[in-house]
């Protein structure tokens, strides 16, 4: 039954995500977060003023570092948002822009804000290496660069790379290196099939990004710069990556830049302002496990999830997995299955059904809030129904979001 109290996603948009070697390397993340915060209000005539909080997910710190801190408040004011406007940067790893939406739709629900958004934002090909220690200077003794990119696996503090836990705990529950290639294959031609028929135009979920240069026209990136043709072959040679036994280039998505935005209020707010939802937001969920399981965590997420909206996984029409490997749709579809062979297969026919961040790339702060618009705009193509999205993050955090159209 529709409440006037329902929370509605009234506006969603992203930039297209960048290859690692893209002129959108060059971008601050926070000025990719302006873009995505001015557009998601103006395709509905909300004014900044109207805005009463915006939550604002970044996971590498050392690439907002290059501007200081507060990457939420320092966008919110370049973004023309009011001084009073209130603002917070999270760090949830790759689970922080639906986090971000979690706090929004909370303080909706308090009668904090009437009008929330949630951003999500991260350039890694940005990401400077760090000299730890030069500010004390060095006595004797190399200098040494540190690469806060590198196996994205937080080892400094003695946890495994995630590569390698996705990679190993995949096996245990026999999702071998040939079905995650076979995934990230399906990856790419979903997505290329889904492009062809339009439904990553600029207008939709993406707009364009336009990179003035210094000498001559602006760079004008206007599509996802990751998505490539591949084959069974060519996958099956590529090597793992940082220890993994299944994990490789071609079935892990790569780094990116981009950023994404959602705007929401209640549907009462959204009929006294004239506008129509693109989604319901039914609930949104959060979880975390042991390390080793995050390949598991989208599952435990979604059923957590579905518990508390007291649905089936067989309600959902449609499933978005972020592809953090491709390990992670499929163990998180087995797990939803129990294991039941003809099950399973029918779960990934509905999971990631144009493509996921395999094909797509992983700006890793932007991709809850992608993966939730493009499971949105997918589901009103095909007329409505219910959809839930979920997403792992670093050691083993999750978040998923039940939306209905
Ligand atoms: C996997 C990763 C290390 C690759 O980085 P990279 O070496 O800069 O990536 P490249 O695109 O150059 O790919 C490496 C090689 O694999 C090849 N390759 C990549 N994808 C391929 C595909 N789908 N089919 C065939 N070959 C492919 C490339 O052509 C390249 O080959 P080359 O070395 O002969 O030129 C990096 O993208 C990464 O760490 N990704 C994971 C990010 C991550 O962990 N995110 C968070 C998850 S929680």
């Amino acid at each position: 039954m529709m409440s006037k109290e329902d929370i509605v996603i009234v506006s969603a948009v992203r930039t297209p995500f960048s290859r690692f070697d893209s002129a959108m390397s060059e971008v601050p993340s926070i000025d990719l977060a302006v873009m995505v915060m001015k557009e998601v209000i103006s395709r509905v005539g909300i004014r900044p003023e109207e805005v009463n909080e915006i939550n604002y997910g970044s996971c590498i710190p050392a690439e907002y570092a290059l501007e200081f801190d507060i990457p939420a408040r320092q966008a919110t004011l370049l973004a023309g948002f009011p001084d009073e406007c209130i603002s917070l940067t999270m760090d949830r790893a790759c689970c922080s822009s639906l986090a971000a939406l979690r706090m929004g739709v909370r303080a909706i629900q308090t009668g904090d804000a009437e009008i929330a958004m949630a951003v999500g934002s991260e350039n890694m090909p940005r990401t400077p290496h760090l000299v730890p220690g030069l500010r004390q200077g060095k006595r004797l003794g190399h200098i040494k660069l540190v690469d806060c990119l590198f196996e994205l696996g937080y080892t400094a503090k003695g946890f495994t790379p995630v590569a390698v836990d996705a990679g190993e705990v995949a096996l245990k529950y026999g999702v071998t290196r040939e079905m995650q290639d076979t995934w990230a294959l399906g990856s790419q031609e979903r997505y290329a099939k889904a492009f062809a028929e339009g439904k990553f135009k600029i207008g939709e979920e993406l707009m364009s990004v336009v990179i003035p240069q210094k000498k001559g026209n602006s760079i004008v990136i206007d599509k996802d710069e990751s998505p490539r043709k591949t084959n069974t072959e060519a996958l099956s040679k590529l090597k793992p990556i940082y220890g993994s036994p299944t994990v490789t280039a071609g079935n892990a998505p790569p780094m990116s830049a981009g950023a994404s935005a959602i705007l929401f209020m209640t549907r009462g707010k959204a009929e006294q302002k004239g506008l129509k939802p693109l989604a319901t937001i039914i609930v949104t969920v959060c979880s975390a496990t042991s390390p080793r399981d995050i390949a598991t965590i989208p599952a435990m997420t979604i059923r957590k999830a579905l518990e508390k909206a007291r649905l089936k996984i067989d309600d959902m029409a449609l499933i978005e997995i972020n592809e953090a490997f491709a390990a992670m749709p499929l163990v998180s579809t087995k797990i939803l299955a129990n294991e039941n062979k003809k099950k399973w297969k029918d779960l990934q026919d509905k999971t990631n059904v144009n493509g996921g961040a395999i094909a797509i790339g992983h700006p890793v702060g932007a991709s809850a809030a992608r993966i939730t618009m493009t499971l949105a705009y997918e589901l009103r193509r095909r007329g409505g129904g219910y959809g839930i999205a979920a997403i792992c993050g670093g050691l083993a955090q999750g978040e998923a979001i039940i939306i209905k159209v």
